[in-house]
């Protein structure tokens, strides 16, 4: 020991004798290979039977490597939290890009889903202008069959202008909740994708008692057409004999129930379903992001569930909604 630990041990001996109370002492002494220990040492004053002092006696454990070992701990803490802070840092900003894609592919969807509706009145407006010279070689052209000629194409027009409209009000975010009917929701859906569903020859119908529940309509409505867009991929790519999308309204239990007869999908993939990025299509054709987002919606947005699985004919979405 230094003369410096042997004066520090000196010093707490004769506080022990002052205060003629217990304590504990953390004392650095050099051991007789050089080293620097700690040592821990309880410290009490010794009397004979009559009371007088007869000194200081101590028990001490050398507590070096416990120290060491808590210092090693500490920093060790000290990484793991920066490391989480990273970790949470990175799926924000993971989150930030899942949602800005989801946010593309909405909007591809939601041109897709207008370019649909927009061929039948584009050929219409097509036609009739190309007949337009004939009409007029004919002698047909007069005031009166231009007046209707101009009614008759500014209503094609009116009708385009209106699904543009349409998926305008579609595709914002709600702002706050309103109270709506699931049957006109789904309904409206459904003229949304009228075309596309017409010209793949596929049927939507819909089942069950209506209910009305207050919740986030414009995001509900973008679960249900990612959840068509599928079944109809299902049914175009399989080809399928039966075309049909079926949604059953249970009023009971606040449940929609989509079914297809797309032929469902592998079991072993099913509980991937709802993962970001998980796509069974080919590039170009899908970003696996549909399905991520609607459970996100219902699940964290609208604070209700969402469940998939396969039946005989196809495969079923199941939701179960909450008033918010
Ligand atoms: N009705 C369905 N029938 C069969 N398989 C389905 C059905 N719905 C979803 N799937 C499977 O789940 C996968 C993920 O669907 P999800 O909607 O998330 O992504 P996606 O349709 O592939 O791409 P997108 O991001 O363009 O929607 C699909 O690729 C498909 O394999
Ligand atoms: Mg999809």
């Amino acid at each position: 020991m230094s003369k410096e630990e042997i004066a520090a041990c000196a010093k707490t001996d004769a506080e022990v004798l002052q205060t003629a109370q217990t304590g504990v002492y953390n004392e650095v002494v050099t051991f007789t290979d050089g080293k620097k220990h700690t040592v821990q040492t309880i410290k009490t004053k010794l009397t004979d039977a009559e009371g007088n002092t007869l000194g200081v006696v101590g028990i001490g454990s050398d507590i070096t490597d416990t120290l060491e070992r808590q210092k090693q701990l500490q920093t060790l803490n000290e990484k793991l939290q920066d490391e989480v802070k990273l970790q949470v840092e990175q799926l924000r900003e993971k989150d930030k890009i899942l949602q800005e894609q989801a946010k593309l592919a909405a909007m591809g969807e939601m041109i897709s889903a207008i370019a649909h509706q927009w061929r039948q009145p584009l050929n219409a407006l097509s036609i009739n202008i190309q007949n337009l010279d004939e009409d007029y070689l004919d002698g047909l052209v007069d005031e009166k069959f231009i007046e209707e000629f101009i009614a008759v194409q500014t209503q094609t027009i009116n009708k385009m202008s209106k699904t543009i409209d349409d998926f305008r009000t579609f595709f914002q975010t709600d702002s706050h909740k309103r109270i709506f009917s699931i049957y006109e929701t789904i309904e409206h859906v459904k003229g949304l994708v009228s075309a596309q569903l017409a010209n793949n020859d596929i049927k939507l119908e819909i089942e069950g008692e209506d209910f009305e529940i207050k919740s986030l309509r414009n995001e509900f409505q973008q679960v249900l057409l990612n959840i068509v867009s599928n079944s109809k991929d299902a049914i175009v790519a399989n080809k399928c004999e039966k075309r049909i999308i079926k949604f059953v309204i249970d009023k009971s239990q606040n449940k929609v129930v989509v079914c297809d007869t797309g032929g469902g999908m592998d079991a072993s993939l099913l509980p991937k379903i709802f993962h970001p990025y998980f796509t069974t299509k080919e590039q170009g054709k899908g970003t696996g992001i549909g399905l991520y987002m609607s459970k996100t919606i219902i699940e964290a947005h609208m604070q209700s569930t969402i469940t998939a699985y396969n039946n005989e004919e196809g495969l079923c979405m199941e939701i179960i909604l909450k008033d918010i």
